[in-house]
């Protein structure tokens, strides 16, 4: 079997360490891929996003299984190209990838099915947002780009006059382009956030293990948000009570809503939960594993992946039994200075090996050159540790990290916090 996996952050960097686990794959192509799947898949400097490129590296090299790993190429329709050449390729296509690469359609898919998310309304003109903004008049309140914004399009305005602001910079100044056209101006959730991934085949949606995110990049989820700074699996707020009730209300009433749109989902539907006091709700759909909530999650799957990515696209999901281990993990990420911001990139990185320990470093912004590893992006490597306990998974993870040094580097001193508070 030779496969390619599209994508070259930590998520991918997850996938293909477990991907390689399986003893029918020969050989593994990633594109862009980065400095630490360079030791474990051959990396072809092709961009996730040229979709042309993609397609012919796929037909030219005679691959057998594509897993389409990040947002943009699903939501530009990659997968369907692949399936018209006849490659099997793990993802939605394009008509399902909606579900994340449009706001406005999932708004409007929660609302038509019953769903439960934040109440909005969508805008394309800014005077009549700002109209509403002001008649409603509570703050914060939440203001997201239609399209795919990389992961900046979700501005929380905290008065009217950044809300203001907020709408002229997507509707007006076009700050994201042509995924500004509309927005959606929603209500603010409060609640302890969860992400639930799930694998579905479109008739059987299996939720994998709950985590939970850090999108801030300060301690104490303060500063600008990010693409995630660490992770935590399973999410202690997530009980089996409360997982009972997202499958009813969430989990299938969202396939069953894809599937009468004539969207039917196959692949990893990623979603990101509010626990309110009003029950869970939906904040937002994605249409593919969570980056750094794969890191986690894929440490403690004890399944074969590639046999549950065979089911998801042979719609045999329903056959199969997917286990996790008991315990813990924690995935804490390694930033470059100033990231969300600026920040330098080519810095030379050295790295200890922590062998025989249960951590591993999922690379995410990091490149070869000459041979040597150096920085290459915002986020640069996770500390993924597995154990018992959350509190020795976490523990872990601070300990190994100073196995990691490169000029100007910064992580969060609280990933794990809040989920171990709740614990005791
Ligand atoms: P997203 O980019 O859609 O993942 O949103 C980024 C973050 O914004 C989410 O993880 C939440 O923390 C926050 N957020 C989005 N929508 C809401 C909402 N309606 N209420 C409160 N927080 C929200
Ligand atoms: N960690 C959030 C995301 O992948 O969108």
């Amino acid at each position: 079997m030779r496969i390619l996996v599209v994508g070259g952050g930590g998520r991918e960097h997850a996938l293909i360490k477990k991907l390689s686990e399986n003893r029918s794959i020969d050989k593994i192509y990633a594109l862009p891929g980065n400095g630490g799947i360079a030791y474990l898949a051959e990396c072809v400097p092709i961009a996730a996003t040229d979709i042309d490129k993609i397609a012919a590296f796929a037909a030219e090299k005679s691959i057998d299984f594509v897993v389409v790993a990040p947002d943009d190429p699903l939501v530009l329709g990659l997968v369907d190209r692949l399936n018209d050449l006849g490659i099997p390729s793990f993802g939605p296509d394009k008509r399902a990838a909606i579900i994340e690469g449009s706001k406005v359609f999932s708004k409007e898919l929660m609302r038509t099915y019953g769903i439960p998310s934040a109440k909005y309304r969508v805008f394309s003109d800014a005077d009549a947002a700002i109209d509403y903004i002001k008649a409603e008049g509570t703050y914060p309140t939440v203001i997201k780009a239609d399209g795919l914004a990389l992961g900046k399009g979700v501005i929380i305005a905290v008065d009217f006059d950044e809300a203001v602001a907020a709408v002229k910079s997507i509707l007006s100044d076009k700050a994201f382009g042509k995924s500004g056209d509309r927005i959606v101006v929603e209500e603010f959730l409060r609640g302890p956030e969860v992400s639930v991934l799930s694998f579905t085949d479109g008739k059987t949606v299996v939720p994998m293990i709950s985590s939970m995110d850090h999108k801030r990049a300060g301690n104490g989820d303060t500063g600008l948000n990010t693409g995630g700074m660490g992770t935590i699996a399973p999410n202690p707020y997530y009980t089996e009570d409360i997982a009972d009730r997202c499958m009813r209300e969430i989990f299938m009433p969202t396939i069953e809503a894809m599937n009468k749109e004539g969207r039917t989902f196959k692949g990893c539907l990623y979603f990101g939960l509010m626990l309110t006091n009003d029950g869970p709700k939906v904040i937002e759909y994605n249409c593919r594993f969570g980056d750094p909530e794969a890191q986690v999650v894929l440490a403690l799957l004890k399944t074969d992946l590639f046999d549950i990515m065979q089911a998801v696209i042979s719609v045999r999901l329903a056959d199969i039994k997917i286990e996790y281990s008991d315990g813990a993990a924690c995935c804490l990420c390694v930033t470059s200075g100033g990231y969300p911001g600026a920040y330098k990139k080519g810095l030379p990185i050295a790295i200890t090996p922590a062998n025989g320990t249960d951590v591993f470093f999922c690379h995410a912004g990091t490149a070869l050159k000459s041979g040597k590893l150096v920085t290459s992006g915002g986020r640069v490597l996770g500390v993924v540790s597995v154990a018992d306990t959350l509190r020795t998974a976490v523990a872990k993870s601070y300990k190994y990290v100073k196995n990691v040094s490169f000029e100007g580097m910064y992580y969060r001193d609280d990933i794990g916090k809040k989920a171990l508070k709740l614990k005791k």
